[in-house]
């Protein structure tokens, strides 16, 4: 077994990057770091208010996760207690539950010395979360692009995206089931043509770190923006003078409610300011990707 007092650190997500719908994602530079000790029985503390609504037990997601993958690999794991810090905003789109599953996953391969590759993670991440986007990029960090589909996984992971992002948060979380309920059932031929060719030059762009062409092609995503744009106030004017200001593009951020603006690298913070006077409804917070996707680090406590 592993060492008995560690900590596992894991960045946020975006997801989708406008028609990359349940494929891309984007790790970021919010992170939610959880201290590990052997316990009598299994404890979550949270610190911070907006975590305290989260389950503490056996129901906890991150808990739920470690027990899962033991289960599935025919061993017992003792109970932890995990300590949570984290300044990723919750239920916003930015891949919350995505974060807590690939911590479990860190640790219950600690804890009993699995040694899971890292597309084992990505493909049992993927299975609990139904998608594969964010908890990929969560997993990896970086740009990752996944193929999670009837059970076959492939993925590839670009691991040095060289952008800035803002992202404007508003002050209501929204479930991911009810955005995804949004959807339609059923798209046409022609509309998955225009869709998929959007979203393969969108990939190619951010390989090549194109950013000004993955920034328009953002902007094409006819999967999932055209459904549900109007959770978002202001969706359209947030766009205009995004772009004025001089970003590369602007879409949902995952299955929102955030909204993801990709901009020069090192312009994030200017545009942040300008958007939090224009926009104040939104928090606005200047981002950079997260080259590091998660990772335990060893206390010896
Ligand atoms: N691809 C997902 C969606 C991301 O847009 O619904 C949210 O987890």
């Amino acid at each position: 077994m592993g060492a008995q007092s560690f900590s596992v650190t894991v960045p946020a997500t975006t997801a989708n990057l406008g028609p990359g719908y349940d494929s891309l994602g984007l790790a970021l530079s919010l992170y939610t770091t959880i201290d590990v000790s052997s316990a009598d029985e299994w404890l979550v503390q949270y610190e911070g208010e907006e975590y305290q609504s989260l389950a503490t037990g056996e129901d906890n997601l991150i808990v739920q996760t470690i027990q899962d993958i033991a289960k599935r690999y025919k061993k017992v794991i003792p109970p932890q207690k995990l300590t949570v810090q984290s300044n990723i905003p919750l239920g916003k789109g930015l891949g919350s539950s995505a974060t807590a599953i690939a911590a479990g996953i860190e640790i219950v391969d600690h804890l009993l010395s699995l040694d899971l590759s890292p597309k084992m993670k990505v493909r049992i991440g993927s299975e609990l979360e139904g998608h594969a986007d964010n908890v990929s990029a969560a997993l990896l960090g970086g740009v990752t692009i996944s193929y999670f589909v009837e059970e076959e996984m492939e993925i590839v992971h670009l691991p040095e995206p060289d952008v800035g992002a803002v992202i404007l948060v508003p002050p209501h979380a929204l479930k991911t089931e009810e955005s995804r309920g949004l959807l339609p059932g059923e798209l046409t031929h022609a509309e998955a043509t225009a869709g998929s060719a959007a979203s393969n030059l969108l990939t190619a762009a951010i390989a090549q770190n194109d950013w000004e062409m993955a920034g328009r092609m953002m902007e094409k995503d006819i999967f999932h923006e055209p459904y549900r744009k109007k959770l978002f106030p202001n969706f359209d004017e947030v766009r205009a003078m995004s772009k004025s200001c001089g970003a590369y593009g602007m879409t949902i951020s995952g299955a929102g409610p955030s909204l993801f603006v990709v901009v020069p690298k090192g312009t994030e913070e200017t545009l942040a300011k300008q958007l939090a006077v224009a926009f104040p409804y939104y928090k606005c917070l200047a981002v950079q990707p997260s080259t590091h996707g998660a990772g335990v680090n060893c206390t010896h406590k």
